[in-house]
């Protein structure tokens, strides 16, 4: 691999012991990935920011990287965490869970790193060019990035985000190679796909057959916020691609996802017929998605022994509330958390999960170990109104 002087320099510890191991990552994934050079980027999203998934050894990691006085070289932003750091209490955490995860925000923050905490920073926070190079883990963000703003990524590990975002430095292999970018596989729509849910479980399907092939999606196009996220959140639940493409010229083997596709993985997915807590915000809810919420519980309460989480990041939240949407939705009864969401968070495993995104269902059902309902977002919200 052929690096510049910089770069060089950099892996020989010139620039500091913090720098020298990030570069030390970039470099080995390069020559895993037989790159032959180094490009640089103009942002990093970092995943594992929950002390759930990190745990003491990342806390660790990360603590002792932060000692070393590096910062980052990009803007750099992070992942939801396992709580609202606001209002943690209401979630039901305790206060040691509450102290392991500030420190992971503090340690991310003295590396530099906007402690964003969402999911969606395409929306607000770190939003890409048309073109631009990144490196970006969550999975969802990716193949949003990739797929619909055609920005640039690999899906990249926490640590290789954050070693990017430290060097300001990517491996030019896979996703950044134009090359690398056609579709191996198609998948044709027998039927009008409308609305997030649909588009969620159209994503879901397309990972599954498609696997580590980039897919051509034939006879349907997200056109809404919400139904690109849930796209882009079902095809990063179960495949490994990073992305997907909506138009191509060369013939395909192709793959036909039909009703009855979409009732078999709706009913795989939806174990159950109740649930405790409705959960909307996977990925995390944009304004247009709280304003719709907002207007169906307008002047009305949820029943008794029900809990709905909405979750988002604070970019929309401040929005939102500049609206005046969180007074309403609070007013129901709903609870509204930034920074965090139910599948990072502790939850506790005995709970009914009713959720509008496969991405949730096919995570809570493996992490949590909880059961699912799965049906669209109003549908599930009009059924726990007064
Ligand atoms: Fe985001 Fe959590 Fe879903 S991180 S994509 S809301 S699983």
């Amino acid at each position: 691999m052929i690096l510049t002087r910089e770069e060089e320099d950099m892996l020989n510890g010139v620039y500091g012991d913090g720098l020298r191991r990030a570069m030390k990552i970039i470099v080995g994934l390069g020559k895993i990935e037989n790159a032959s050079r180094l490009i640089d980027v103009k942002s990093a999203h970092i995943s594992g920011v929950s002390y759930s998934n990190i745990g003491d050894e990342g806390l660790e990691f990360l603590e002792e990287l932060a000692s070393l006085n590096v910062k980052v070289r990009v803007p750099t932003t992070l992942n939801p965490c396992g709580i609202d750091l606001a209002k943690w209490r209401l979630m039901g955490v305790d206060d040691e869970y509450y102290s392991k995860q500030v420190k992971v925000i503090k340690a991310y923050e003295a590396l530099g790193v906007k402690a964003t905490c969402t999911c969606t920073p395409y929306l607000h926070d770190n939003v890409p060019m048309r073109g631009d190079h990144i490196a970006w883990s969550e999975s969802s963000a990716v193949i949003y990035a990739n797929t619909f703003i055609k920005a640039y990524t690999n899906k990249e590990s926490g640590i290789s985000a954050l070693a990017s975002a430290l060097t300001g430095k990517t491996a030019y292999y896979g996703l950044h190679d134009d090359e690398k970018r056609k579709p191996e596989i198609a998948v044709r729509a027998r039927f009008k796909v409308r609305g997030a849910l649909e588009f969620s479980v159209l994503g879901y399907f397309t990972g599954r057959v498609s696997e580590a092939r980039i897919p051509l999606i034939l006879g349907a196009h997200p056109r809404t916020i919400p139904e690109k996220k849930q796209f882009s959140a079902g095809l990063s639940a179960s495949g490994s691609v990073g992305m997907a493409l909506f138009k191509w010229g060369e013939e395909l083997e192709t793959i036909d996802f039909d009703r009855d596709m979409f009732k078999s993985i709706i009913n795989d997915l939806s174990v159950e017929d109740d649930f405790n807590i409705l959960f909307l915000g996977c990925p995390h809810l944009c304004l247009e998605e709280i304003e719709e919420i907002a207007r169906v519980v307008k002047g009305r309460r949820i029943v008794r022994g029900r809990e709905v989480w909405l979750c988002t990041s604070r970019s929309i939240y401040t929005q939102a509330f500049n609206k005046g949407l969180i007074k309403i939705v609070e007013e129901a009864g709903l609870k509204v958390f930034v920074d965090t969401c139910l599948i990072v968070s502790p939850l506790k495993p005995i709970q009914v999960i009713g959720t509008n995104a496969v991405k949730t269902a096919h995570y809570i059902r493996s992490m949590h170990k909880a059961n699912v309902k799965i049906a669209e977002a109003i549908a599930l919200l009009r059924g726990v109104l007064e």
